[in-house]
């Protein structure tokens, strides 16, 4: 799983429907390998847990690989290949997971590649939408705002694809130098306090100061801004977190990052089971 760009609308909703059933999911006897060039906690232990709970086994690569001796990524790829059954690679370059697809003899999952995409974050958090905000979401508008970093979020890159395939009217907020090419999408023009007042989902990110040299002043929620927001709204966020998204706004009945957190570990074994299934 490389991209979320070949994804129909047929193909998410069945991800939701498997993530949704991860109970009834049989039991597997194959080796997962993470291999992480960059921090991570959720992905990371996510695909670590999910592969857990479908009976497999896990080898973890992070620090220590021969990647600090020069070793390419094609050759670590190629190598790492004879020890596992799937290949989970995060990277900071964009790209990386479909040059890593390209001479691994096992499948691989695209854990987010520098600032391109971050497909099953994706459908994790479209999943998210689907159980916290509305089920309707399958056969209704629903408006989501996007605010910060919208450049460099591969997760909003990656997300934007899946919602596309539904009737979403989108609004983006980000500070100036931070913004994406919108066209095609359905943009409504909307301040901060004019979204928050009729948005179904807030989805807020990070600035990611890894991928930047300049300073940007981040756009902040807070409970004030929330007394008068929609009061069915959702607030979601990939996490990390910085200072967007106050520690305040935790016990507000509408976040459901930590949630989302949850979700990504049955969408995960979905995942799995499914390209495990592809092997038999
Ligand atoms: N959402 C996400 O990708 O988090 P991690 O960087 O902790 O994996």
């Amino acid at each position: 799983m490389i991209s979320v760009k070949d994804f129909t609308r047929e193909k998410v909703i069945y991800y939701i429907q498997k993530a949704e059933n991860v109970e009834k999911l049989p039991k597997c006897s194959k080796t997962l390998i993470n291999l992480f060039y960059e921090p991570s906690t959720r992905t990371s232990c996510s695909f670590h847990t999910a592969m857990l709970k479908l009976g497999g086994n896990i080898i973890e690569i992070t620090d220590n690989s021969s990647a600090k001796k020069g070793e390419s990524l094609e050759d670590t790829i190629k190598t790492v290949s004879n020890y596992g059954d799937i290949i989970v690679l995060r990277h900071p370059e964009k790209g990386a997971a479909e040059r890593a697809s390209k001479v691994a003899h096992v499948p691989v999952i695209n854990a987010g590649d520098g600032n391109g995409e971050h497909p099953t974050q994706a459908l994790l958090d479209i999943y998210t939408i689907y159980e916290e905000a509305t089920k309707d979401l399958l056969k209704e508008n629903i408006t989501v705002t996007f605010i910060g970093d919208i450049k460099n979020s591969r997760t909003i890159h990656s997300l934007i694809h899946l919602l596309n395939l539904f009737d979403v009217t989108y609004i983006f907020i980000s500070p100036p130098g931070l913004e994406i090419d919108t066209t095609g999408l359905n943009v409504l023009n909307a301040t901060l306090e004019e979204a928050l007042k009729i948005t179904d989902v807030v989805y807020i990110t990070r600035i990611q100061k890894e991928r930047t040299s300049e300073t940007y002043e981040p756009i902040c929620l807070s409970k004030e801004l929330l007394s008068s927001a929609y009061p069915d709204l959702i607030i979601m966020h990939p996490l990390p977190r910085q200072e967007e998204l106050p520690p305040e706004i935790d016990d507000d009945p509408r976040a459901v990052y930590f949630k989302q957190v949850a979700y990504g570990v049955r969408m995960r074994m979905a995942i799995l089971d499914e390209l495990i299934r592809t092997m038999q």
